[in-house]
């Protein structure tokens, strides 16, 4: 028995530094995670529910400590990251234990997420990982709360180095951007019920950082709404990360300017889908529905928009469900040129405009989401730790659906946007 969890203890440690290398679908991430999954279901062939407790320098199996393990590095890794407490409670399946993996994967890599007192346990499936005391809290609690407190700089912070580096011709960091978007699916689940935390703009030229990972929140939401598995909604996510990175090739004066651009600058400004594309594609081949999106996301259902189709296609389904999340986050932003407009305006211009920019139903599922997600939608400033909200009648204002200020909606002109 001890063999058995230590052959599996080392794969999982295994499975998790490959795949904090390689994308998903990547032969070797597949390969690593199948080892770990077929040890895990040898040793559950000796005891269908396992216990492991990483403390300190110790490993124990049930109350036992594992002597083979005994200062090994990953114990002192896990239980850093919240990770003390390991249980297999049945029969695990291939799809649950990857998602198990990836959660602690984002745990380990990113420490960004600051859980409040009880929200520090973990769950898939069968699977329940956290700190040592997991029983008592594994009831469910009565009424739906999302306690988690996130902040978002790191990941806000590695967006920005990200797009340092890509703005000095760098190859796209994708590594660091897949832990981004991992840590922004476990805020995402912190606590069991669904939160949508989505950055507050402070600086004009935090705009593309700010933007990035709110079209990413939003499109792994609409994913995971439309009825998408875990590996689907990631890789919406890493697409709506990356939706824009080609506009860090954009000089910054032009890319922050406060008034009108001239034709040359709408010109390069309009270049970015396609900079973007070629900048994924060159650096991974397989992120090909990232460069897709990168390409597509401004192309209407009408073919109007850019860059200009050489024939008349359909979009992919990706870049449909990023271009309306790209559109709502641009126009729930204060710019240099215009205030912000407020959840509802937003949300209507969708609606008007679904069937002409966009697919109709995508932008019926989307409005659909926001509404009834309202209450989930926690409105943040990078680095500030705000408690999601929990408990809100649905209906009721959340932070992120207030106006930007008095008035501003009002004088906003009902002009479609040329941003996002
Ligand atoms: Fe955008
Ligand atoms: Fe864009």
């Amino acid at each position: 028995m001890t063999e058995a969890a230590t052959r599996f203890l080392v794969s999982f440690a295994q499975a998790l530094s490959t795949m904090a290398l390689y994308p998903d679908g990547h032969p070797a991430r597949e390969g690593v995670v199948d080892t770990a999954y077929g040890n895990l279901a040898a040793l559950q062939r000796l005891s269908r529910q396992v216990s492991l407790s990483f403390l300190g320098d110790e490993v124990l199996l049930g109350d036992r400590p594992i002597r083979e393990l005994r200062g090994w590095d990953w114990s002192g890794r896990l239980s850093a990251a919240g990770v003390q407490r390991l249980q297999f409670e049945s029969e695990v399946a291939r799809d649950e234990f990857e998602g198990f993996l990836s959660e602690v994967l984002a745990r380990l890599t990113l420490s960004a997420i600051q859980q409040a007192p009880g929200a520090s346990q973990g769950g898939v499936g069968p699977i329940r990982f956290g700190a040592v005391g997991i029983r008592e809290l594994d009831e469910e609690p009565e009424i739906e709360t999302a306690t988690i407190a996130l902040t978002l700089k790191e990941e806000s912070d590695t967006i920005d180095w990200l797009h340092e580096e890509m703005f000095h011709g760098a190859e796209l960091p994708l590594a660091e951007a897949e832990a981004v978007v991992r840590s922004l699916a476990l805020a995402m689940h912190g606590d069991r019920a669904m939160v949508v935390p989505l950055l507050k703009l402070r600086r004009y030229d935090e705009y593309t950082t700010t933007h990035s990972l709110n079209v990413c929140v939003l499109a792994m939401a609409l994913a995971e709404w439309v009825g998408l598995g875990a590996r689907d909604v990631r890789a919406f996510g890493v697409s709506g990360l990356l939706h824009d990175v080609g506009k860090t090739r954009i000089p910054p004066e032009i890319l922050n300017k406060a008034g009108r651009l001239t034709q040359p600058e709408r010109e390069l400004m309009n270049h970015h889908p396609v900079e973007g594309a070629r900048i994924i594609i060159q650096s991974e081949e397989n992120l090909d529905l990232a460069a897709v999106v990168a390409y597509e996301h401004h192309i209407m259902v009408n073919g109007g928009g850019y860059p200009l189709l050489g024939y008349p296609r359909e979009c992919h389904h990706a870049s449909k469900m990023v271009h309306v999340c790209d559109v709502y986050d641009a126009l729930r932003t204060n710019r240099p040129y215009r205030a912000a407009w407020p959840a509802r305006k937003v949300l209507d211009y969708i609606g008007e405009r679904s069937g002409t920019e966009f697919d109709t139903e995508v932008a019926r599922s989307f409005v659909k989401m926001m509404q009834e997600w309202e209450p989930r939608v926690a409105a943040l400033e990078a680095g500030e730790a705000v408690v999601a909200p929990s408990g809100t009648p649905p209906g009721a204002p959340a932070p992120a659906a207030e106006a930007p200020g008095p008035g501003a909606a009002s004088r906003t002109p009902p002009s479609p946007p040329s941003e996002g």
